[in-house]
């Protein structure tokens, strides 16, 4: 029988990545305040996302999931919602047309604050200072006032969750997402690129079977799979305090649901089956992710599966494999195989980011594209070769064209990434990178489904 679970059971546990606030006090007001503001997501969105990660896991779909690595409070505002929304809708629509599958959307924002760092401390010329942990805990600057944990920030997190989750809604529902501004969504920056132009081409070819079927009669404004998208949110479960205040009972099921974002997923770092992370997220209904690395071993997948899935329910957890381009091919063929021996019901997702970050010769922490698209085609062989699906994608990208990761088809440079690098965590895909990935994906996708050989899915409902 497993322990009785309440949204703080995990405080009984042994943690890793908590920062050390100087007030409790402070803390103690801040997370009672939260307790009672409104929720921002709903139990039946949640549940509406893990019917369609059902549908991933089913071979049905593909997920699509992908964002800043961190949101930050300075960076907030319409433009920059607008334009990760539109170049998320590009890919999403190069996905659907070329790679001919339902895509389920799911951003890294509105939450996605709270970093786990691999040193509690960062050395700068001989000074050391406690690390930046998101904006949510602390401050970027590299100062010791700016360094403190302060759990007002907590409060300011909300309002900008609340606020980009409003637009996003907004977006979703409100007309900009209908089919019908497929060119519309491109992107400035993004013109005169070779990346543009394959979008406009497959945009005119969107825009020709859009008016062949408005000739036939169908009215998008009613038509709501073409005319609206569900577009849904995700971040890491990280800070379990803030978590514990946003976690409430569903009132239509009796059941607990983290109500922070529609998707949670437990970090590479944070992914001990007996500590706190794992403990806070198996009590919630939400779809679960969690990240796994080279350092986890099959039988120990198993056991975080068991714990969090115990009914084999589909759609509940996505392995979100993180392994690097030359690592992939060792350690991801044994996960899969034991989760396909135990019969688990599981969701194949492919982070090719966090793997694959090194320090440029200019001292920028990067990642060169052509690893990132490396890791990617490796992770779509091992699950071609051991007869499972290669269900999704987790990237961390921005509608901005900023220079941060290496290489694409403007061949950026070690010496360029200083001209546009904005990250305040790692480093992101700027929106050429991302088209890229996405023409990348549709081409792995058709493969797939081609040795599959299987009927095409509908996309209603998701
Ligand atoms: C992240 O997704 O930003 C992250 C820190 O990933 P991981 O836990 O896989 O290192
Ligand atoms: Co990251």
């Amino acid at each position: 029988m497993p322990e009785r679970w309440m949204p703080d059971s995990w405080r009984a546990k042994p943690i890793l990545q908590v920062p050390d606030y100087p007030d409790r006090q402070a803390l103690d007001d801040v997370e009672k305040q939260l307790a009672t503001f409104p929720p921002l997501v709903f139990a039946g969105e949640a549940r509406n996302l893990k019917k369609s990660l059902a549908r991933v896991a089913a071979g049905e779909a593909f997920l699509l999931q992908g964002g800043d690595c961190a949101e930050s409070f300075a960076e907030h505002g319409a433009d920059n919602i607008r334009d990760f929304f539109r170049v998320f809708l590009q890919m999403a629509i190069v996905l659907t047309y070329a790679g001919a599958l339902p895509v389920v959307k799911v951003g890294r924002i509105a939450g996605q604050f709270a970093k786990p760092r691999s040193s509690p401390v960062e050395k700068r010329d001989g000074v050391e200072l406690p690390s930046y942990r998101g904006d949510i805990i602390n401050d970027i600057a590299f100062t010791p006032e700016a360094r403190i944990p302060d759990p007002r920030r907590q409060i300011e997190a909300y309002r900008q969750s609340a606020a980009t989750l409003n637009l996003l809604r907004a977006f979703a529902k409100g007309g900009y997402a209908s089919v019908e501004n497929v060119h519309q969504w491109m992107l400035k920056s993004v013109s005169g690129s070779p990346q543009s132009k394959a979008y406009s081409d497959l945009a005119d070819r969107v825009s020709g079977a859009l008016d062949f079927m408005r000739a036939c009669g169908l009215n998008f404004a009613v038509d709501s799979a073409l005319g609206t998208t569900n577009f849904y949110t995700s971040h890491e479960a990280l800070l379990l305090g803030f978590e514990q205040a946003m976690t409430r009972i569903d009132s239509t099921t009796g059941d607990w649901y983290a109500t922070s974002g529609h998707m949670l997923w437990i970090g590479d770092r944070t992914r001990q089956y007996d500590h706190a992370h794992i403990e806070y997220a198996r009590g919630i209904k939400n779809p679960l992710g969690l990240k796994c690395g080279p350092s986890l071993k099959p039988d120990d997948l198993l056991r975080l599966i068991d714990i969090l899935n115990p009914d084999n329910e589909p759609g509940r957890v996505t392995l979100i494999g993180r392994f690097g381009a030359e690592k992939v091919g060792e350690y991801l063929p044994a996960l899969v195989r034991a989760v396909k021996r135990e019969g688990k019901t599981v969701v194949w997702s492919c982070d090719p980011m966090h793997g694959n970050t090194i320090t440029s010769t200019s001292g920028y922490k990067t990642r060169p594209f052509d690893l990132i698209l490396k890791e990617v085609r490796s992770f779509f062989e091992v699950h071609a070769a051991e007869g499972t699906y290669a269900g999704g994608v987790h990237l961390e990208m921005t509608g901005k064209n900023v220079t941060e990761c290496t290489g694409g088809a403007r061949a950026i440079t070690d010496s360029d990434l200083n001209d546009r690098y904005h990250t305040v965590c790692d480093p992101r895909l700027n929106a050429e990178q991302a088209i890229d990935l996405a023409f990348l994906l549709a081409d792995l996708l058709r493969k797939e489904r081609a040795g599959r050989a299987t009927p095409m899915p509908a996309a209603a409902g998701l």
